[in-house]
């Protein structure tokens, strides 16, 4: 399986802390942010990498990770010049992607837990990873069933939809490649993930895990100071890299 972490985008929620570096290699406790989704990657037996990264931060990439070599790994980059939205990273990562599986983190997920089993055991289809939380607004949200059979995955909803934020963490088989292909962008001129796995979901192809342990998408500035004590309190001990 390959991966990819996509840490593009412009931070801008982050100013003026984003005008002189990425979002993603902000500080969280003792370590650039992009190190939490990388440490998962890696535990999980990804060395296969690639990084997605916004044209203007690529020096700062190259001189903080380099090769990969130091971490036992091979990262390749990509520049993805404007955001076109999350989906766009399988577009962008064709190449690298060749015929392999595809675990795609995003740059300022944190997670607690060791998720290496449910990346390892991935076989076809798409898995993804929900958590249940207070702000659902914020996120893409999956609804299920009384059976807990999701059924709608749908982004930020205007309307309250279910407890259920999807993380950002995406296994998908290699089919992915071809359905980004075939979706447009939607209103806000995004390419969306949400679609990515409604398509999955509508052929029955996509299984949702829970999170057990915190996540945070470090984005905000209380998400980010909430990061960085998860990893004072919790993580630092269990980082490998
Ligand atoms: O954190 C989980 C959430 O991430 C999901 O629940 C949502 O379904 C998903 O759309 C996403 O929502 P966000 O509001 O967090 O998306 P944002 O635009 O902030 O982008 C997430 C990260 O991906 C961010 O660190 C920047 C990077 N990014 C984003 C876009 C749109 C890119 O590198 N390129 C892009 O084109």
């Amino acid at each position: 399986m390959r991966g990819i972490i996509l840490s593009g985008g412009s931070g801008t929620r982050l100013a003026p802390l984003t005008k002189i570096t990425s979002k993603q290699l902000l500080p969280v406790y003792h370590r650039p942010m992009i190190y939490y989704p990388l440490n998962t990657l890696i535990k999980a037996g990804i060395k296969e990498i690639l990084i997605i990264i916004a044209p203007e931060r690529a020096g700062d990439y190259l001189n903080l990770l380099g090769s990969g070599r130091e971490f036992g790994c091979k990262f390749t980059y990509e520049i993805q010049d404007k955001p076109r939205g999350l989906a766009d990273a399988y577009r962008i990562g064709e190449n690298f992607i060749d015929q392999e599986n595809v675990c795609m983190i995003l740059g300022d997920n944190i997670f607690a837990d060791d998720l290496s089993a449910e990346i390892k055991n991935f076989t076809s289809g798409g898995k993804v990873f929900a958590k249940k939380v207070p702000d659902p607004e914020r996120f893409g949200v999956v609804k299920f069933d009384e059976r807990m059979k999701a059924v709608k995955i749908v982004e930020k909803p205007k309307e309250w939809l279910s407890d259920y934020a999807l993380t950002g963490l995406y296994i998908f088989d290699n089919r992915v490649v071809d359905v980004v292909k075939n979706t447009q962008p939607s209103a806000r001129g995004e390419m969306e993930i949400t679609d990515i796995q409604n398509w999955y979901l509508e052929r029955g192809e996509l299984e949702v895990a829970m999170v057990a342990g915190e996540w945070i998408d470090a984005g905000t500035f209380d998400s980010l100071l909430r990061a960085q004590n998860l990893a004072r309190e919790k993580l630092a001990d269990k980082l490998i890299i």
